[in-house]
């Protein structure tokens, strides 16, 4: 992974927040974050966001992250941290344990590449994981 150099301008945001929306046709195997409530999710944490005062945090919504079969997906960076939110509760978790405290919300995190993630992690079978088609 990539890490920042000297010299590198200033993070422009503390956070950045890609919430997938992408939403596929009814049916389709790999099922889509939009169909599983992710655009009302979206829409909900940018409220939240400034509502519970986050600092320099920008909740964008994003196409496929391909890990359609995990969702709701959305990745925090600069951690690069990913979590599966189905509900405002989640949200809410989310932005009050790792943007607003610095820590984070074992429950709802996905597993990193390889299934490696922290214990409480959630273990979802990452099969979906491998896809190269994100469309
Ligand atoms: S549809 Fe959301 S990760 Fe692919």
């Amino acid at each position: 992974m990539g890490e920042r150099q000297a010299g590198d301008p200033p993070l422009y945001f503390d956070f950045h927040v890609f919430v997938c929306v992408n939403r596929r046709p009814d049916g389709h195997p790999k099922g889509s974050c939009a169909a599983r409530g992710s655009e009302r999710l979206r829409d909900y944490m940018k409220v939240r966001a400034k509502e519970l005062g986050v600092g320099r945090a920008r909740v964008n919504g994003a196409q496929c992250l391909d890990r359609c079969e995990l969702g709701p997906c959305v990745v925090v960076y600069p951690e690069g941290v990913w979590y599966r939110v189905e509900n405002e509760t989640d949200v809410d978790e989310v932005l009050r344990a790792h943007l607003l405290e610095g820590g984070r919300v074992p429950r709802l995190m996905l597993p990193g590449r390889g299934g490696l993630g922290r214990p409480g992690a959630l273990h979802l079978d990452p099969a979906g994981d491998k896809s190269s088609d994100p469309i």
